[in-house]
Formats: C-alpha cells, structure tokens, sequence
C-alpha cells in the first residue's frame, strides 16, 4: 500500500505536456466524454494550461515513477479540482488518497470548499471522492442546443 512519504508533488512544465496529454486522452477513456477531444487538441489545451497558468497543472511523483497529475485552480465558488488521475497501474494502493491529502496540505487554500464533477457513469470516481468525505452538491446536466426542442 502507499507509503504517503514517497510521493512528492511537482508544478509541471512545458516538457510534460505530452504526458499529461496522453493522462489526459485515458482519463476521457475511464471517465467518458460525449464529446472527447483529439490527442492533438488535447496536447494544446495541456500546454495552454501549462503555460498560462488557467490551471495550475500538478505531477505526483514517486521517486523517478510518475503516479498521476491533478490540474485545478481557485473559483468564485472555492477550489476547483478540473482533472484527478492514477496511472492505471498503480490504482487501489492508496496513492489517490495520499495525493488529496498533500494537494490540501500544500496547495490549496484552507478556508476554500472543494469541488470537483464527476459523470455519473463513473462509479470508481464518484466511490472515490465519497470515500474521502466529498458529499453529493448538484447534479450536471446537458443538452445539445441544436437538439429537436422537446
Ligand atoms: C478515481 C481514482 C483517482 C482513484 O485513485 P486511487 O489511487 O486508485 O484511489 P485510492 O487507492 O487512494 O483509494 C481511496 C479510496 O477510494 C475508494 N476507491 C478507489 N478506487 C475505487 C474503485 N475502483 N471502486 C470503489 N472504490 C474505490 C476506496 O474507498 C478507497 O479506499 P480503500 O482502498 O481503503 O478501500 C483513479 O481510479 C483514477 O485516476 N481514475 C480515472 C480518473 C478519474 O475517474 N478521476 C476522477 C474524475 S471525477
């Protein structure tokens, strides 16, 4: 199981931006999208946010091992939490946990709520952010608007 010690967090940088992309591409997989987006689109949103800073755009490390990346940033509403990934492979060991816990020690502000969407298809997710105390806020709904008006 994780050893909270091992993990260390890491601003990313433009050199990441592929990988993030690629975290980015298998979290639309694991979380679906109705619309994803192209890894090419993907990339330049990632690097984007990278460089301007419209999310602040975290790497969990383990050591020389990626463990995953967080991308966030504070709203009006409280702190926003866009993107949260595990490596696939190194999911259920309790390195998801260990990451919320170093994100809210050292990164978020203190006197802010977090938020966070989850789709209601993804179940690990939704039993993830419970497991660590979030409660259920509002539920999102869409609708396409050339869709036939009903
Ligand atoms: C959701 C996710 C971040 C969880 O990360 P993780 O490192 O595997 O989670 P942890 O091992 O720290 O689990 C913490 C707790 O969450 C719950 N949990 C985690 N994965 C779960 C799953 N697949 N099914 C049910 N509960 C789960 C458990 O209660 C677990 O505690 P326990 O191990 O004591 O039982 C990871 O599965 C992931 O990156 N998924 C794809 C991206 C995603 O869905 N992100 C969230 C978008 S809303």
């Amino acid at each position: 199981m994780a050893n909270p010690g091992e993990l260390r967090i890491d601003r990313a940088t433009s050199d990441d931006v592929p990988l993030l992309a690629e975290f980015n591409r298998q979290l639309d997989e694991d979380e679906p999208h109705p619309d994803p987006l192209t890894l090419s689109a993907l990339t330049e949103r990632m690097a984007r946010w990278v460089a301007t800073g419209e999310y602040e755009v975290l790497l969990l490390r383990r050591g020389a091992r990626v463990a995953g990346y967080a991308a966030w940033r504070p709203e009006d509403r409280g702190t926003y939490i866009r993107h949260f990934f595990i490596c696939r492979d190194q999911r259920c060991q309790g390195w998801g946990r260990a990451a919320m816990r170093l994100l809210r020690r050292d990164f978020f502000p203190q006197d802010r709520p977090i938020q966070i969407e989850a789709a209601i298809g993804n179940a690990a997710g939704i039993a993830f952010w419970r497991a660590l105390g979030f409660q259920d806020f509002g539920l999102s709904m869409e609708l396409k608007a050339g869709a036939p008006p009903k």
